[in-house]
């Protein structure tokens, strides 16, 4: 019934992880238990372990994580230090059991959608093979308006769902910040969800986060 969320940004550093992490420790509220994934990781794979605490799953970090890079780089680039080409297929194999396994899964990217993940890989190009719909995390400040609407356009060419965007840390303390979110849902049409500092996900105010999902 439920499928899953693919926790994309318009950037690095704008909360992806803080949100999946978020939902999943909702998900747990909501008696759900959910698959995790954080694909591929460069530099630490701190994020898949902080995804692993949030939704209290048992598999191993190899499992959650299968792909790590030491240097912290686009994954392309880092690759290319470990001289050869970068195999995802791992992450497939993967992610087909835990299809199986969760009825509702959640994968976290690595940056924004057009980032390189291998020579022929996007992230853009994960999240369609994943199947699953994209929530975009975009920062709430001045400039977001653009980098969202660009995200946006990209997943829309690509034929890709959007569950809605998430405005992660928002503070509301300047003007940027208390116009955005009914900016960006204006320019969209997708539901937005305002994200307070060290704020929680409350899944039965927010139900098209977990909605039926079109297959
Ligand atoms: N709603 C929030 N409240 C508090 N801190 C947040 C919030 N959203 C993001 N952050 C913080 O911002 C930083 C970047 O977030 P992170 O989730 O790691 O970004 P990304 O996964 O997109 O790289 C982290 O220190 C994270 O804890
Ligand atoms: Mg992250």
């Amino acid at each position: 019934m439920y499928k899953g969320l693919f926790v994309t940004g318009t950037d690095t550093g704008v909360g992806k992880t803080y949100v999946a992490c978020a939902i999943l420790r909702a998900l747990r509220r909501y008696g759900m238990a959910a698959g995790v994934m954080k694909p591929v990781t460069t530099g630490d794979r701190n994020d898949a372990r902080n995804l692993i605490a949030a939704s209290g799953t048992t598999e191993p970090l190899n499992r959650v994580n299968p792909i790590f890079l030491k240097i912290p780089l686009a994954p392309m680039v880092s690759a290319r230090f470990t001289g050869w080409p970068l195999d995802i297929s791992p992450v497939w194999k993967i992610f087909s059991e835990f299809k199986k396994k969760y009825k509702f899964n959640v994968m976290e990217g690595v940056g924004g959608v057009l980032v390189p993940v291998n020579e022929k890989t996007s992230v853009l190009d994960m999240i369609k093979k994943s199947g699953l719909p994209a929530l975009i995390v975009a920062r709430p400040a001045l400039g977001t308006i653009n980098h969202t609407l660009l995200t946006v356009r990209e997943l829309r060419r690509a034929k890709i769902q959007i569950a809605g965007i998430v405005l992660s840390d928002i503070k509301k303390t300047t003007l940027a910040e208390k116009t955005n979110p009914s900016v960006i849902h204006e320019l969209t049409g997708l539901p937005v969800l305002e994200l307070s500092p060290h704020g929680e996900i409350n899944l039965k105010e927010n139900p098209w986060l977990i909605q039926k999902q079109r297959s």
